[in-house]
């Protein structure tokens, strides 16, 4: 990747020092960066100490058989324990962890000593079931508190938990099992969304009438809706029957820090999805620290609100494990933004108080879209905290977000990471970097990133390239479970000894790291590397746009043409004129050499569960090709409305 002549994202120049009243009081300053520099492996050690170890590791790294790492290996742990028990045993049992706010209104905040009774008859109820250590348990289930019991009891008893998307297929479900070869399924009969009922049992027997799926002999359903579902006698059994009369008392058994804590599959850009493999110690440790280090968590007051779904991995790490290990009190929230209205998030921050929000760049977008009126009207004086994750934060949206949800005074940390990474990678630290809008910034203290050539060569500062992970960290993906070899190639094979995360990525002037999204995304214009983040980027920052994708489509002339799918703010009505106006906008910003070829007008994206759009697909409209596989995305009646549109978009040429 080159830099050409583009201006770029990095001509955002404002600059937001930390608040006063957070430097004074952070968790962690600059020492840390000081620390970790003078002794890394030394530094994670410490941090190993965050945990209870039933046997402390005496080993932090093993890297002797690259890139298979194996972090504090002679130490044995309880992940279950370090999240519930210890903070029972410390006295917190009457501390909320999680406040559960289901989408219809109802709500249940759960303590710590509640949460270890029902994790521990879980943990006993899958001993029943003949789970026992090692054995893999699918998970399919809404956004309940019985979701983060259920993964809790398998990390107890040791079985590695694979939760799979409650919006996935019943093909997709049924692969991900077959993969992981789970013989329990834990699910409900339902969740709430979008104001009704939608259910999940009825998709989990059609994925288990798949050849892959049948060897699943025990499917635990958790009832939230009430709604009427299919029932095997023999195989199928109520989560509120077998687990309520189970004893409340259960003794955890400490497992090596190897030992695998879950499967969690991500899609790649072809083939099967792979099964990212995470374990136990460095996992939680490093899940631990960053939740500590990049929101500056005091368990005590704060309540902290990851908007993320289960289902992925923000899920995992930043609204189970990182929060709970450190004894956070959490929000869980079932629904959809906008159900009954478009301010019901901004409701919930009210409600508890929220302290911490951590949500993703399109909610960010979307709630742009919506108007500033909308938030205005709730109390939101209690956040003191924002971050952002899944996507390069455009610097519009990120100054929309410290203004209007932050009342221009939060701190905003831009969180780089990836479900490989299992943790927080790079970001600002809220008490001590100088904010940069729409950059990730810098690799937190512990982890060595950098920005590579072609040839694996760092880049100079200004320049781009490629982004690499230079050292091993803690919470690394092991593994793609059950294929070492795909490990390799995939992360490992691009550049020698390091490990390539697919992105592109800018070092500035002052060495600070701009992402600029999957290398797949970059488009090819003209001999010009443009990548479809910038471009994306310059369309938002237009008054009128609200939402912008950018994808590459094949051309004769130019090897790849820019094509735009825009959604316009507030309803604004397209007109005549406003398709020049962008073109020339984007020529501004960036040069000529990126103005779209055709910008189409859409009311939706085409999205992913976690927000991510899915260039693929309208790189296939772009392309006038039929569609590849919609079953990822959350509504799949969108690209029939983008399709309708085309001829608009034909007309543009
Ligand atoms: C990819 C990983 C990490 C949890 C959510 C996504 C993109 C993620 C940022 C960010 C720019 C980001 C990258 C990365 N990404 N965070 N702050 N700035 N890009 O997990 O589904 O495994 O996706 O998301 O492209 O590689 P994931």
């Amino acid at each position: 990747m080159t830099n050409e002549s583009l201006a770029n994202l990095m001509t955002e120049k404002r600059r937001f020092a930390p608040p006063a009243e957070v430097a004074a009081d952070a968790n962690v300053t600059a020492d840390a960066y000081r620390a970790a520099d003078a002794d890394r492996l030394g530094f994670w050690a410490e941090q190993a100490r965050r945990l209870h170890w039933e046997t402390e590791p005496a080993q932090t790294l093993d890297w002797s058989n690259p890139p298979f790492a194996k972090w504090f290996a002679d130490g044995r742990l309880n992940v279950a324990y370090n999240c519930v028990d210890r903070h029972v045993l410390a006295g917190h049992g009457d501390r909320v962890a999680l406040h559960f706010e289901g989408e219809p209104g109802d709500s249940r905040s759960l303590t710590y000593a509640e949460l270890l009774r029902e994790v521990s008859q879980a943990a006993h109820a899958l001993t029943e079931l003949g789970v026992e250590a090692g054995d893999r348990v699918a998970i399919y289930m809404p956004m309940i508190p019985e979701t983060v019991v259920a993964m809790l009891a398998c990390a107890r008893i040791g079985a590695p938990h694979s939760v799979v998307f409650g919006a996935f297929s019943a093909d997709a479900l049924a692969t991900r099992i077959e993969d992981a070869d789970a013989r329990v399924v834990i699910t409900s009969d339902g969740g709430y969304r979008r104001g009704a009922p939608s259910p999940l049992k009825p998709t989990v027997d059609e994925a288990l009438t798949r050849p892959g799926a049948a060897r699943v002999r025990s499917v635990l359903v958790v009832r939230r809706t009430g709604q009427d579902i299919p029932w095997t006698e023999g195989r199928d059994l109520w989560w509120h029957e077998l687990v309520a009369r189970q004893p409340e008392q259960h003794t955890p058994l400490a497992f090596p820090a190897e030992h695998p804590l879950f499967i969690l599959y991500t899609s790649g850009t072809t083939g099967r999805p792979k099964g990212i493999l995470h374990t136990s110690g460095g996992y939680l440790t490093q899940t631990a620290y960053t939740h500590h280090a990049v929101f500056d968590l005091k368990p005590e007051t704060d309540v902290y609100w990851c908007t993320a779904d289960v289902g992925w991995v923000t899920g995992h790490s930043y609204i189970v494990y990182g929060p709970l290990a450190n004894g956070a009190t959490g929000v869980l929230y079932e629904g959809t933004p906008n159900t009954p209205h478009n301010g019901r998030w901004w409701e919930i921050v009210q409600k508890y108080g929220v302290t911490i929000l951590y949500t993703a760049p399109t909610a960010i977008r979307t709630c742009m879209k919506w108007g500033d009126d909308i938030p205005a009207k709730f109390d939101l004086s209690s956040l003191r905290i924002l971050g952002s994750v899944g996507e390069p934060i455009n610097p519009e949206a990120w100054i929309w977000y410290r203004k209007h949800i932050g009342a221009d005074r939060t701190p905003v940390v831009d969180t780089w990471w990836q479900t490989e990474t299992g943790a927080i990678m790079i970001s600002p630290l809220p008490g001590v970097t100088v904010a940069k809008p729409g950059a990730a910034q810098v690799p937190l203290p512990g982890i060595a990133a950098t920005v590579v050539d072609d040839d694996g060569a760092e880049v100079a500062h200004g320049s781009g390239g490629y982004l690499t992970l230079t050292e091993p960290w803690p919470s690394m993906l092991r593994t793609i479970w059950g294929d070492d070899q795909r490990y390799l190639d995939t992360y490992w094979s691009r550049f020698e000894g390091k490990y390539f995360a697919g992105d592109g990525a800018k070092k500035d002037e002052d060495g600070d790291i701009w992402l600029l999204g999957r290398v797949d995304d970059v488009m090819l214009v003209s001999g010009h590397n443009i990548s479809t983040t910038e471009v994306e980027s310059a369309l938002v920052s237009h008054p009128r746009i609200a939402e912008a994708a950018v994808v590459g489509a094949t051309d004769p002339q130019t090897t790849q043409a820019i094509c735009a799918f825009v959604i316009l703010r507030g309803g604004a009505a397209e007109d005549e004129g406003l398709v020049d106006e962008l073109r020339a906008h984007v020529a501004k910003e960036l040069g000529p050499i990126a103005k779209p070829k055709r910008i189409l007008p859409v009311d939706e994206l085409p999205k992913t569960r976690s927000g991510k759009i899915m260039r693929r697909l309208l790189r296939d409209v772009a392309e006038n090709r039929e569609l590849g596989d919609v079953t990822t995305l959350t509504d799949s009646s969108v690209m029939e409305l983008i399709q309708a549109k085309l001829p608009t978009a034909a007309s543009e040429d």
